[in-house]
């Protein structure tokens, strides 16, 4: 199956850039400190890295607000320093995808600051959108609420207004301007150019917004998926930038793969995103979203690979990233959600289609849920007015060895931008990489099988008489993958067969071979006996 393009079934490693490792001391990873960890990362068994943004930003939306597209800001490092990585990763069998982030700049853009120096009507505030305020201006042009709290609308001192749908430091971008389209497509010409092999596009569903600019109708939120008829998520003039992107990308001749973020409501709106001519995968996140039951899990999985198989994408699965709560917490935290973490990622990895890991869950880390207020730096935190906590508690930076803070982070000595929980010195790296038990261990063992089965074809299969807690399916004839949803002991399924041995288990299987609760089995020949 070599011709399977690379994106069809990769699992890419999400790094976080200034969390994972910090070469120079100031608390911030950077890009020398990735590039130290590639060689952790392909051993992991993943195919590729995406790279949060590094570019040149003054970081009121830790680096979501771009003000040179470019270029790599010196808190992270130098092009030098870009071309060195993904050199580095290349010749270590990973691929590479950068952020693309195409919905704002920064307000410390050179294209924002000539908006505010052009005045209203100019050209330079055409690229952004500006409108003058009701009520004789006093009031902003709408009720759009911002994400990130508060009005979507901020004042410029000559009384226009201008939308931010984040934070006032993203200004939006005015996607109906041939000036920022053309801008963009030399932006992915720029990191073509340089090698990548991919692009995660930050806020895909938010390009397009109503003409009219209405006032949000009534049963429409701003968080969350986006509902039909939504008058700035979702629309369908988004769609023709994707179709513009996947000519360029397709002109390179290259397997090269873009990923959407697409917070949508429903799998088939999803799949308007990965139709042949536009983007080639997207987040789902009806998966990260679903409880931890076995009819909703099922409930994600079927929906997704349904619509998406309609329009010929693959299914992409993700547990976390680091706009949400870590998934060991979400499932609960403690003991429990450890357990169900563990058994999440033998049922992420073996879904048929791409995954994502992102860079700690391998490690089992979960939420940090009490980082002092004075820490806190996601803009959530402060224009909810404290309400909502922030994502900070899953950005904290990788614990990789030693004893105590900085845990490898950075030299020793150091001090992380967010401190990092005492008892992580049983989390590092260094610790799980020789217990076999770990989650670590785990996730090796799990994405070194998975090379087998990735392009076997996937079939639920008869749990017979089990519970609805029990999500069993097939990849191809010789890998069967059961989990058990619930938290009762179940008998291993009579259609696993009796001779298939077990091949990796989430936790261990009682003496009989039956699943106790939170638990994931895969079943089958080892790959390798099979070739
Ligand atoms: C989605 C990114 O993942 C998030 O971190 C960011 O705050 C928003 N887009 C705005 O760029």
């Amino acid at each position: 199956m070599a011709d399977v393009p690379w994106w069809r079934r990769a699992v890419i490693y999400q790094v976080y850039v200034r969390s994972l490792a910090d070469s120079d001391g100031d608390g911030i990873g950077d890009l020398p400190g990735v590039r130290a960890h590639l060689a952790y990362i392909a051993d992991l068994g993943v195919d590729a890295v995406w790279l949060t943004p590094f570019y040149p930003s003054p970081q009121a939306d830790a680096g979501y607000d771009v003000s040179d597209h470019r270029d790599v800001d010196p808190t992270f490092g130098t092009l030098a320093d870009f071309d060195a990585l993904v050199a580095d990763a290349h010749r270590l069998g990973l691929r590479v995808i950068v952020d693309i982030v195409p919905n704002h700049t920064s307000s410390e853009h050179p294209w924002f600051r000539a908006a505010l120096a052009g005045g209203p009507g100019s050209a330079a505030r055409a690229r952004y959108i500006f409108r003058e305020g009701r009520d004789g201006g006093e009031r902003p042009p709408n009720d759009w609420p911002s994400v990130f709290g508060g009005s979507a609308w901020e004042r410029v001192p000559d009384g226009q207004w201008y939308l931010h749908l984040f934070a006032p430091e993203q200004p939006d971008l005015d996607w109906t301007n041939e000036e920022v389209r053309a801008e963009f497509d030399s932006i992915l010409r720029f990191w073509l150019d340089r090698g990548v092999d991919g692009f995660r596009i930050d806020v895909a569903h938010g390009l397009a917004k109503d003409p009219g600019l209405p006032d949000l109708p009534a049963g429409f939120s701003v968080a969350g998926a986006a509902a039909a008829g939504h008058p700035h998520w979702d629309r369908d003039d988004v769609h023709a930038v994707f179709r513009r992107w996947r000519r360029i990308t397709d002109s390179y001749r290259r397997d090269v793969a873009f990923v959407g973020e697409a917070w949508v409501e429903t799998p088939v709106q999803l799949a308007r995103y990965v139709r042949p001519d536009e983007l080639h995968t997207a987040f789902n996140f009806e998966f990260l979203l679903a409880p931890w039951d076995g009819p909703s899990l099922r409930r994600a999985i079927d929906a997704s690979i349904e619509a998406l198989a309609a329009v010929g994408a693959p299914a992409t699965w993700v547990l976390s990233n680091h706009d949400v709560v870590r998934h060991v917490t979400r499932y609960g935290g403690g003991e429990e959600g450890v357990r169900r973490a563990r058994a999440a990622a033998l049922l992420l990895l073996a879904l048929p289609g791409g995954a994502y890991v992102y860079q700690g869950e391998e490690l089992g880390l979960p939420q940090v849920t009490d980082l002092p207020d004075e820490v806190l730096q996601d803009p959530t935190f402060v224009r909810t007015g404290g309400a909502e906590r922030g994502r900070d508690g899953c950005r904290v930076p990788l614990p990789w060895s030693g004893d105590e803070p900085p845990f490898g982070f950075g030299p020793p000595g150091s001090t992380p931008w967010l401190p990092q929980p005492a008892g992580w010195d049983r989390l590092t790296a260094e610790r799980q990489a020789s217990d076999p038990d770990s989650m670590l261990s785990l996730y090796r063992r799990a994405l070194r099988l998975r090379r087998g089965v990735e392009d076997e074809p996937f079939e639920w299969m008869d749990a017979d008489g089990a519970d609805v807690g029990v999500l069993a399916f097939r990849r191809g004839p010789g890998f069967t993958c059961v989990v058990n949803v619930g938290d009762g002991m179940v008998d291993r399924p009579a259609a696993v067969g009796s001779a298939a041995p077990v091949l990796l288990a989430s936790d261990p299987l009682a003496d009989d071979g039956r699943i106790p609760g939170s638990t994931a089995v895969w079943y089958g020949v080892p790959p390798t006996a099979r070739a």
